[in-house]
């Protein structure tokens, strides 16, 4: 989705925001711009396609200015092009803005009436006359404000005006807006990586609240002008862990990341002696967490995949009936949650607007809320009950992979600590299960090492057409997972099947144009997978098998075969995820696709 970000200081501003919308550009965007002071007023820069060319469109006149503003677009009202990119303007106001005005054809008529001329197709265009227009009656901070009471829809606005050179507005509602501390200078931005470089001190404002950035400080005023109290939070995330560190590609170094992201989503939140979970982590007492009687979990893409895992742990090894909804399904279902139930939202980014608005209808309902989140202070985390983090650090690949597999981690342990709340597990088991649970990241760490046999077999099916993905059980979910990596990095379709189900319709599309990867680790159903592996070469398809059992049949049946580590069931989506990560991975940059900003994909969905 769109990246924002302001600034004012004693840098000069113009660089501050180009390297910041560097940093924003994961977020995925299809046009840019900036705004900046000069001697002839506010300048504004725009261009469809990447920064690199916005910065070229300013090499030559080399600009600088101690205020500036940037932002990256995602198109959603009007295509994308140089009219439509931000920062718009009215007269003295210019701004830039993420998420949806949905009552701008309203107030957009109204604009018109009193004689403004729209330049572009955006919703965001109405905002600016907007505000121009109550500057006729009130200064800078309180037209925002007034503007606001009038509009529909979600917003993060950064703001300047003409004639208050040293003066930044900010507001947000529905959409992340963080403030960055550093000395003598403030940032605004939709995402703390845009400033890391600068600042690990941040307020994360709320809905509703208003930022004023000067030279000489900050305010931030509720809804009804009155100062808000915030706490500053300080980021645990290094310059250096939002950057590529000599990998070709953000994703290939996040995929690498596994062995150390899942290590620090475990550390300090067991007592393996004990068979224990440290549940002050997930922010539930014990005696709470006996009457949950049911669970919800809901989340969306890849986070939706880890859900689906949860559900297999939680039901096994807790025995309690746990639903797993897409978050955009739920929240227009009617769903059956009272109080006292628990609903888990997961959610790498925390601001994925469906799973909020699901998170926020369960809380109504009376739910208790547990949001299983990445990114600290986000609005998921900000808003649930508990919080547990996982500290998988910042996830800049479009595609999400070590945030994925840290979420599998963070739902065993839940699954573990529940269970043994419950009564359903023995301290014994439990046991084993966290013994296992501390050797996941040296398997990831071995499997990895697959990679070379992964790049092979991608070169012998990188051309083709489409790709089914077979899982049973608790691996079904990786073969989703799977499937939909592929699509996004490669663009080339994928679907993927439990693979019983496999005979009531896909069987039709096998041929030995058609690759099958099967996931069949050694379980109760590897018996099974073995048969549906048959059904397909039997028709002429080509399988590629992923296993952990290095005497399987398996190796004997498919085409090729690659082998990652042993580990419990539970564990198995983690090091299946890896060769699925790969395979993806290596499809598209095989194909000469941007792997780490696919097209139409942005990295965090804050519309709905
Ligand atoms: O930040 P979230 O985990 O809430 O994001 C959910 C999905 O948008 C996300 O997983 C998406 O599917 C990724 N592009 C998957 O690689």
């Amino acid at each position: 989705m769109c990246g924002i970000i302001g600034y004012i200081g004693k840098r000069n501003a113009v660089s501050v925001i180009l390297e910041g919308l560097k940093r924003l550009e994961y977020r995925g965007y299809d046009s840019a711009g900036i705004a900046f002071f000069s001697d002839k007023g506010i300048e504004i820069r725009r261009c469809t396609g990447k920064i690199r060319e916005l910065a070229s469109m300013l090499e030559s006149e080399n600009p600088s200015s101690s205020t500036a503003i940037g932002h990256t677009r995602w198109a959603t009202h009007g295509r994308p092009s140089e009219e439509n990119a931000h920062p718009h303007r009215s007269n003295s106001i210019v701004l830039v803005h993420n998420g949806i005005i949905e009552n701008y054809l309203d107030l957009k008529e109204r604009m018109i009436e009193k004689g403004y001329e729209f330049k572009s197709e955006t919703d965001t265009e109405v905002l600016c006359h907007l505000i121009e227009e109550y500057t006729k009656r009130y200064p800078f901070e309180q037209a925002v404000r007034e503007a606001l009471k009038e509009v529909k829809g979600s917003y993060a606005l950064v703001i300047v005006k003409e004639d208050e050179p040293a003066k930044i507005v900010g507001a947000r509602k529905d959409s992340p807006l963080v403030v960055g501390l550093g000395e003598g200078e403030f940032f605004l931005a939709s995402d703390v990586p845009a400033f890391l470089n600068y600042s690990r001190n941040v307020i994360f404002l709320d809905d509703g609240e208003m930022a004023v950035l000067t030279y000489k400080g900050l305010m931030i005023t509720e809804p009804d002008n009155t100062p808000a109290r915030k706490d500053v939070k300080s980021v645990p995330w290094s310059l250096s862990m939002a950057e590529k560190g000599g990998y070709r590609h953000f994703m290939l170094k996040e995929i690498y990341e596994q062995p150390r992201a899942i290590g620090d989503t475990l550390r300090g939140r067991l007592y393996p002696e004990r068979g224990a979970v440290n549940f002050d982590e997930f922010g539930f007492g014990i005696d709470e967490l006996k009457k949950v009687k049911k669970i919800f979990i809901v989340a969306c893409g890849t986070s939706y995949h880890a859900a689906l895992t949860g559900k297999y742990m939680i039901e096994e090894l807790a025995r309690t009936p746990t639903e797993v909804d897409i978050a955009s399904e739920f929240r227009y279902r009617r769903p059956l949650v009272k109080s006292g139930d628990l609903m888990i939202a997961i959610t790498q980014s925390g601001e994925t607007a469906d799973t909020l608005a699901a998170q926020r209808e369960a809380k109504r309902l009376g739910a208790r809320i547990l949001s299983i989140c990445n990114v600290v202070g986000s609005t998921s985390s900000r808003e649930a009950d508990a919080v547990f983090y996982t500290h998988s650090g910042p996830e800049i690949g479009v595609a999400s992979t070590k945030a994925f597999t840290a979420q599998i981690v963070a739902l065993y342990l839940f699954a573990i600590g529940l269970g043994k709340t419950k009564g359903v597990i023995s301290e014994n088991i439990s046991r084993e299960l966290l013994k296992e649970l501390l050797m996941l990241p040296g398997k990831v760490e071995k499997a990895l090492a697959i990679d070379e046999d992964i790049r092979r077999i991608a070169e012998g099916f990188f051309k083709a057409r489409g790709f089914l993905y077979l899982g049973r059980g608790i691996n079904y979910p990786i073969a989703l997972e799977g499937a939909l990596k592929l699509k996004e990095i490669s663009y080339i379709h994928a679907e993927g099947y439990p693979a019983g189900e496999m005979k009531h319709g896909p069987i039709a599309l096998i041929d030995e144009e058609l690759p099958v990867i099967v996931l069949a680790p050694m379980d109760n159903l590897h018996k099974k997978i073995i048969s549906n592996i048959q059904e397909v070469k039997s028709r002429g398809g080509r399988v590629i098998s992923i296993t952990n059992d290095s005497d399987s049949e398996i190796f004997r049946t498919s085409d090729k075969c690659i082998l990652v580590p042993n580990t419990n069931s539970y564990l198995t989506p983690v090091l299946m995820a890896i060769a699925v990560q790969l395979l993806a991975y290596y499809v598209g940059v095989l194909r000469g696709c941007d792997v780490d900003q696919p097209r139409n994909l942005a990295k965090s969905v804050t519309v709905e």
